[in-house]
């Protein structure tokens, strides 16, 4: 007798399409639908019986269940009006190859066992490679985002820098600025470089990490008797897309002889645009850098990924080989990407990020980033053209910042609550998402236009409303 895990292939066919049709008819409602919707934990857990069923539902009631209970729950992120923090706004055959390879279920961990997918997880890897510079022979991974990428280069560093020495770990800094993202502060943490010898260097009027002020750290913490470590620098920064002077680091670090790693989790795949390249120059230069395809490759979470200049580093940080994988060690060349980084037992992120290259063509994506680079200009603009509106930080690999100022006002405390009463406005209408940060101190509205769904029309629309909210 067959087990009652074991579907038919027609059922299989009826369910699959019944989910299929659910997720084309969301993507496809999108613009209709409201953003933000959000309900308490003690609501949450009112919608969903806490016991776990002892026996089977029909699958029709528990998609009703779902669409009702939870989905409806959410704030729909690939919505054309998502603009807050970095947009994962994926394609579809991007959504599909994430289905295929959970379907087929491929070990990503090891080459003997699913070697059409670990090839193909080569090929996106070069393909990376190739778009941001880096020299043949790079390799890396496909992680689950850009902190776990963030994680595994500051780990490569640690071992080629210290080994196994404990006495030395405790010595080791490493170096960001203050813009830099915070998952860079948490992945020195879980490396095991203590919490105060993570530096967060002061930034120039363009929110560039300074060299200057870099060496000079670097110099006190040597006289101090401390181990520099590495530095992060960040190729597009979550608050205003600032790219640090990465030609003018590189060459710091190969002279202090420092691990140079790149964030360009957030705007790494803007190389794809010519504007993007000439924003990045210098990414090639690095030991490492992290690139998160489920932020501007439009494939969904989780898909990050770090490249490494030398993936021998990465593989002595990592490999580990127990008794009961010995037969799966791969031969020259043959990548069991389980070597490579935190995860024995992993999927193969490969697929999404190759179909959707693949079903539209490289030039279709350069043409979707270069858009949206296009559309943060167009806020810069819109923002300049509006008396009581003031430009922070101009756009910069699709991210722009500005606040509502009336003439008149200048007191920072009540700018600050304008500002966050208008967000709440925004947010509030259903139509548009957006996000508020920092920047010299002040409240700002943050816009990242990284989706490929907003439109220029959509960009106007939402600069009138704020300037309306304003002078409300
Ligand atoms: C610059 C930068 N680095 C790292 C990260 C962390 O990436 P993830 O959320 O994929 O872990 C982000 C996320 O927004 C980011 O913008």
């Amino acid at each position: 007798m067959s087990s009652p895990l074991d579907l038919d292939q027609a059922t299989m066919q009826r369910l699959g399409r019944t989910v299929a049709d659910h997720v084309a008819a969301h993507l496809a409602g999108l613009r209709q639908q409201r953003l933000f919707k959000s309900i308490s934990r003690a609501e949450a857990a009112a919608l969903i019986p806490s016991a776990p069923p002892a026996s089977g539902r029909d699958f029709a009631d528990l998609m009703g269940f779902l669409t009702e209970r939870v989905f409806a729950h959410h704030t729909p992120e690939p919505h054309p009006g998502f603009l807050a923090y970095v947009q994962c706004c994926p394609t579809f055959p991007a959504v599909l190859g994430d289905w295929l390879a959970t379907g087929y279920n491929f070990f990503g961990g090891a080459w003997k066992v699913a070697s059409g997918p670990a090839m193909l997880e080569v090929t996106v890897l070069e393909w990376f490679r190739q778009w941001i510079g880096m020299p043949a022979g790079t390799g890396g991974l496909l992680t689950s985002g850009g902190s776990t990428a963030n994680l595994m280069a500051l780990v490569a560093a640690r071992h080629r820098a210290v080994g196994e020495d404990p006495s030395r770990l405790a010595r080791l800094v490493v170096y960001s600025s203050t813009q830099g993202h915070s998952s860079v502060t948490r992945a020195a943490w879980i490396a095991g470089i203590p919490r105060s010898q993570v530096r967060a260097i002061a930034v120039d009027d363009q929110f560039r990490l300074r060299p200057d002020l870099l060496r000079q750290q670097i110099q006190v913490d040597r006289d101090a008797g401390l181990l520099p470590l590495a530095v992060v620098a960040s190729a597009g920064t979550t608050n205003t897309g600032a790219t640090d002077p990465l030609p003018a680091l590189a060459a710091l670090c190969q002279a202090e002889q420092l691990w140079f790693h790149i964030d360009a989790a957030y705007g790494g795949f803007a190389a794809l645009a010519p504007e993007g390249l000439a924003a990045l120059e210098g990414l090639g230069l690095a030991d490492s850098v992290t690139l998160d395809p489920h932020k501007w490759l439009y494939v969904p979470f989780e898909c990050g990924s770090l490249l490494v200049r030398d993936p021998r580093h990465l593989f002595e940080a990592f490999h580990i080989l127990p008794d009961y994988m010995r037969d799966l060690s791969g031969s020259s060349g043959e990548i069991n990407f389980a070597d490579y980084g935190e995860q024995l037992s992993r999927y193969s992120r490969a697929l999404k990020v190759w179909l959707s290259v693949s079903y539209f063509g490289v030039d279709a994506l350069r043409e979707a980033i270069a858009a949206s680079l296009e559309r943060a200009l167009l806020v810069e603009r819109l923002v300049r053209e509006q008396p009581d509106l003031e430009l922070l930080s101009a756009a910069r690999l699709g991210i722009c910042c500005f606040r509502v100022r009336p003439s008149g006002t200048a007191d920072p405390a009540r700018l600050d609550q304008l500002n966050q009463r208008v967000l709440e406005h925004i947010n509030g209408t259903g139509n548009f998402f957006l996000s508020t940060t920092r920047i010299a101190d002040a409240l700002a509205l943050r816009v990242c236009s990284c989706g490929w769904r907003t439109t220029d029309d959509d960009i106007r629309r939402l600069v009138a409303e704020v300037a309306a909210a304003g002078a409300a």
